[in-house]
C-alpha cells in the first residue's frame, strides 16, 4: 500500500497498533525476534542458504549472516527491505514465499504477525502488517505453512515463531495437514503469552 493510502485510512481519534506497542514503521527486534534468532542459529549450518521471511529490522537475518549462513530477507514493507539492504543483507520485497522457486533453500525462518485482532481495530498501516494476524491470529501463518514445504530442499527446515495467543496446537495441527512435522525447539513464557519456536520439516 502507498503512504497516501495508509494515511487516508487513519482515524486520528484512535491509537494505531503501532502506538499501542510503542514501535515505529519497521518492527524493531523484540523478545520474539531474540528467541527465533537463537533457535535459527542453533539449527543452521555455515554455508547454508536461508530466507528470513518478514525480515523487519533484519535482526534474525543478521544473526544468521554472522553465523556464516547465506541469508536473504523478504518483507512486504519497503522500508524494512531498505533498512536491511542498508545493513548489508540482501532483501527482496515479496509476499511470503511467492517469488521463491521450489527446493531453493536449506532454511526458512519466520517471525510472523500473530496477534489476534478485532477487524474493528485493524488500521491499514505497516505496524498492522507487522503485528496483526487477523481475527484468529493465523491469517499470515496459515498461507506460510501451506507453501513452505515447496521451497525447502530435501533436508530443509523451517523455524516459525508461534505465540500461545495464536494457538500453538492449532498451528501444529494445520502444519500436519500440510504434510509438515513440527517440534518445539525453544520457548519462553511471559505474563501474557508463551512464545515457542517450531522446527518444521517435510514429512
Ligand atoms: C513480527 S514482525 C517480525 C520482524 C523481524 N523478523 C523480527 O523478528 O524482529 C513481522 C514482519 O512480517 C512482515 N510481513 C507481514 N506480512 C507479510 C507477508 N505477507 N509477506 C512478507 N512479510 C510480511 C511485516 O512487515 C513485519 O516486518
Amino acid at each position: 500500500m502507498t503512504d497516501d493510502e495508509q494515511s487516508s485510512e487513519l482515524d486520528v481519534d484512535r491509537p494505531a497498533l503501532a502506538d499501542q506497542r510503542g514501535v515505529d514503521t519497521v518492527y524493531g527486534a523484540s523478545e520474539d525476534s531474540h528467541l527465533l534468532a537463537e533457535a535459527a542459529v542453533e539449527g543452521a549450518k555455515e554455508g547454508e542458504r536461508a530466507l528470513d521471511i518478514g525480515t523487519g529490522s533484519g535482526y534474525v537475518a543478521g544473526a544468521l549472516a554472522e553465523a556464516g549462513v547465506d541469508v536473504v530477507g523478504t518483507d512486504l514493507n519497503p522500508a524494512a527491505c531498505r533498512q536491511v539492504h542498508e545493513a548489508g543483507i540482501s532483501a527482496v520485497r515479496a509476499n511470503l514465499l511467492d517469488p521463491i522457486r521450489a527446493d531453493a533453500v536449506d532454511l526458512v525462518v519466520f517471525n510472523p504477525p500473530y496477534l489476534p485482532t478485532d477487524p474493528e481495530t485493524e488500521w491499514g498501516d505497516w505496524m498492522q502488517a507487522a503485528l496483526s494476524g487477523g481475527e484468529d491470529g493465523r491469517a499470515v501463518v496459515d498461507p506460510f505453512l501451506a507453501d513452505v514445504g515447496r521451497v525447502l530442499q530435501d533436508d530443509g527446515r523451517a523455524f516459525l515463531l508461534v505465540s500461545s495467543l495464536t494457538g500453538i496446537d492449532d498451528v501444529t495441527e494445520f502444519a500436519g495437514e500440510q504434510g509438515l512435522n513440527s517440534s518445539i525447539v525453544a520457548e519462553e513464557s511471559f505474563p501474557f503469552e508463551r512464545l515457542v519456536v517450531l522446527r518444521l520439516t517435510v514429512e
